[in-house]
């Protein structure tokens, strides 16, 4: 069912110093910052050859990453991302199987202009699963 990675995502106490790592000591080309009021963050991606990272920062009050950070105050790995044809094709049977999807199920309109699903991470080995519709 999942196809590629789309992205890893890390959450960030402070999006500047984020972007100076990536772009500056890493030396990797790192996206304008994008306001997600919808889903309470500001993110970046940094392209890399075979994939991107995700850099998320809080927007707004009731952030669903402040807590996150709260528990990590350096910042950390936040959600894996892959991609599949049909998010509710694939939803369903994911729900068939006994996985939970997190909100109210409905896929939202993500980063990439495309409908994004996050699955509950302790179905998934302890890990936030993001599906994108690519
Ligand atoms: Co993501």
């Amino acid at each position: 069912m999942i196809g590629r990675l789309n992205h890893v995502a890390i959450a960030v106490p402070d999006l500047a110093a984020g972007i100076a790592l990536y772009r500056d000591t890493l030396g990797a080309k790192v996206s304008a910052p994008q306001a997600l009021p919808e889903h309470g963050v500001t993110v970046v991606f940094v392209d890399l050859p075979n994939t991107r990272v995700e850099l998320l920062e809080p927007l707004g009050e009731g952030s669903p990453i402040a807590k996150f950070l709260e528990a990590n105050p350096a910042g950390g790995m936040h959600h894996i991302c892959y991609e599949v044809s049909d998010i509710r094709a694939s939803a369903a049977q994911l729900e068939a199987k006994g996985a939970r999807i997190l909100g109210d199920g409905e896929p939202k309109i993500g980063a990439h202009g495309n409908p994004v699903l996050f699955l509950h991470p302790k179905d998934f080995s302890g890990t936030l699963v993001e599906l994108e519709e690519v």
